[in-house]
């Protein structure tokens, strides 16, 4: 398999021009849920379950955080995310979010095959459509 040296930057532009402009505007819906809803059908967590039962105190790392929702669930239910993203624009969007609904977290613009963290920092991983793609 041949590995582009530049992927990260083709990445980045891509995520920049079409995903920030697609997710964007889905950002404040996706804050103001009350409830997790996951995925393109969006079960609510109370039926899929997808996160541990107890989550307060969890360190956690949000990966292809994009708008940050899924940091603002778990920040919400007492845990304590990091997002990162290669997007600024992403990033902006989730910055946005963070001010409006008044709940705070790291965002760390950067590429996930790249964590400025040491392997054992955090206790949960998710990925929500994120850099998993
Ligand atoms: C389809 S979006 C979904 C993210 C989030 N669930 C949302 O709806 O905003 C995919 C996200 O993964 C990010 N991403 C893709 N590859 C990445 C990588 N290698 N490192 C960090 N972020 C990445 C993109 O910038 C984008 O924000």
């Amino acid at each position: 398999m041949t590995v582009r040296a530049d992927h990260a930057a083709l990445n980045r532009g891509y995520r920049d021009d079409e995903a920030a402009a697609v997710r964007g505007p889905l950002a404040r819906a996706h804050w103001a849920a009350t409830e997790p809803r996951w995925g393109l059908w969006a079960p609510p967590e109370s039926q899929v379950s997808m996160l541990p039962d107890d989550i307060v105190g969890t360190h956690a790392i949000d990966v292809g955080c994009g708008t940050g929702y899924v940091s603002s669930w778990l920040a919400r239910a007492g845990a304590h995310p990091v997002g990162i993203d290669i997007s600024e624009r992403q990033l902006a969007t989730a910055r946005a979010m963070q001010a409006r609904f008044g709940i705070d977290f790291p965002l760390l613009l950067g590429d996930a095959e790249h964590v400025p963290y040491a392997d054992d920092t955090f206790d949960l991983a998710i990925s929500e459509y994120g850099a998993s793609l």
